[in-house]
């Protein structure tokens, strides 16, 4: 598969064209106005992450390969000391900003060693090298994403009911996304699925981005309230459980959006395969377990007040507001990736995968 400029341009997250400064689509704003950002300095990257403007393990990570390169050129120094010790701050900034998707610091990493690697080379022959290496980031995962889209699409049927949480969609990755991969794969094809949305409290991913996408692609979606896809899957209309993640360890368990784990509980409960699926640049084969997964704590005001027109809660109510939550493997019917679709047990499989 050959990626394009215009399969790049057509993504969320892209270099503007003089290639020196980063835009990305502003999620916040979804769906009522598609606007643009543009990216200049290390402090509108780490913003634009932080509130979630640009979201989605790998959206973050190529965001954040494209930040490091415009972030490059903007050094004027010719030692390679001084260019690297400021590369390594940008890089440490940038990794904080969200600790639970591996793919920020993946792809801030893979931008490093493009740096280390290049020791004694002229300054201008190393910012080349970190512009080919972010858009390698890119290209490779639109390439994953087509992959784990053909994988997924052999798992299910055509009419299949498929409930999905949050948002894996092409917003959150590049072109076909990881968990609505199949499913607009699938509506190229003239296949079509009737798909559950859940609204995914408390930032809406599922209603403002995952219906919106789907709506668009002219997809059968039917948005429900996370409480609801209890009801669902009991009425018989869902036939698998199609989610992303932000972080898979070693043994399978993995993280994603909050409220995944109570999905695949029903899941189980009611006999539905329940699969994850996301690109290798997600799975953290340096984290045992989920257990030794970091979970973003974001602020209570988006329980408490955010998107209502009257505050839902006092203001002193305590809250508590993880981003994300971690899936018992044991719940986990697969693992559907670039490279193939990964049964149990997943601690043997995953290591077969990167063998
Ligand atoms: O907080 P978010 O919106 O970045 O959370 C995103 C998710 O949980 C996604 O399911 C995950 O990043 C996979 S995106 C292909």
């Amino acid at each position: 598969m050959i990626v394009t400029n215009e399969d790049r341009l057509a993504c969320s997250v892209h270099l503007s064209d003089d290639g020196r400064s980063v835009i990305i689509i502003d999620q916040t704003q979804l769906p009522n106005r598609e606007l643009f950002l543009t990216l200049d300095t290390v402090e509108e990257l780490v913003d634009a992450i932080k509130t979630l403007a640009v979201r989605g393990a790998p959206a973050i990570g190529i965001c954040a390969g494209y930040g490091m390169y415009i972030l490059a050129l903007q050094e004027e120094t010719g030692s390679y000391e001084t260019f690297t010790e400021h590369m390594e701050k940008y890089a440490e900034e940038l990794i904080a900003a969200r600790p639970t998707a591996v793919n920020l610091s993946w792809a801030v990493r893979r931008m490093m060693q493009a740096v280390y690697g290049s020791a004694g080379m002229e300054v201008s022959g190393i910012k080349e090298l970190l512009r080919r290496e972010c858009i390698a980031i890119h290209d490779e995962d639109i390439q994953m994403c087509r992959r784990i889209s053909e994988y997924g699409l052999s798992l299910v049927k055509p009419g299949d009911g498929i409930l999905t949480h949050c948002n894996a969609g092409p917003l959150a990755t590049s072109r076909y996304g990881t968990a609505l991969g199949p499913i607009l794969l699938g509506k190229e094809q003239g296949i079509d699925f009737k798909v559950f949305s859940d609204e995914t409290r408390p930032l809406l991913q599922g209603a403002r981005l995952t219906s919106y996408e789907l709506q668009k692609a002219g997809v059968d979606v039917t948005l429900i309230c996370d409480n609801m896809a209890s009801i669902v899957m009991k009425n018989g209309w869902v036939q698998a459980c199609f989610v992303g993640c932000d972080r898979i360890a070693a043994n399978g368990d993995f993280a994603n959006k909050i409220g995944t784990s109570g999905v695949a509980i029903l899941a189980k409960h009611y006999g539905i395969p329940f699969y994850t699926l996301g690109p290798t640049s997600t799975i953290d084969m340096n984290c045992p377990a989920g257990a030794d997964i970091r979970i973003e704590q974001r602020n209570p005001d988006e329980i408490r007040s955010m998107w209502y027109k009257e505050p839902m809660a006092l203001a002193e109510v305590k809250c508590y507001n993880p981003a994300f939550d971690v899936t018992d493997h044991e719940l986990l019917t697969a693992i559907v990736t670039d490279r193939g679709i990964v049964y149990p047990p997943f601690d043997v499989n995953l290591k077969k995968l990167f063998a």
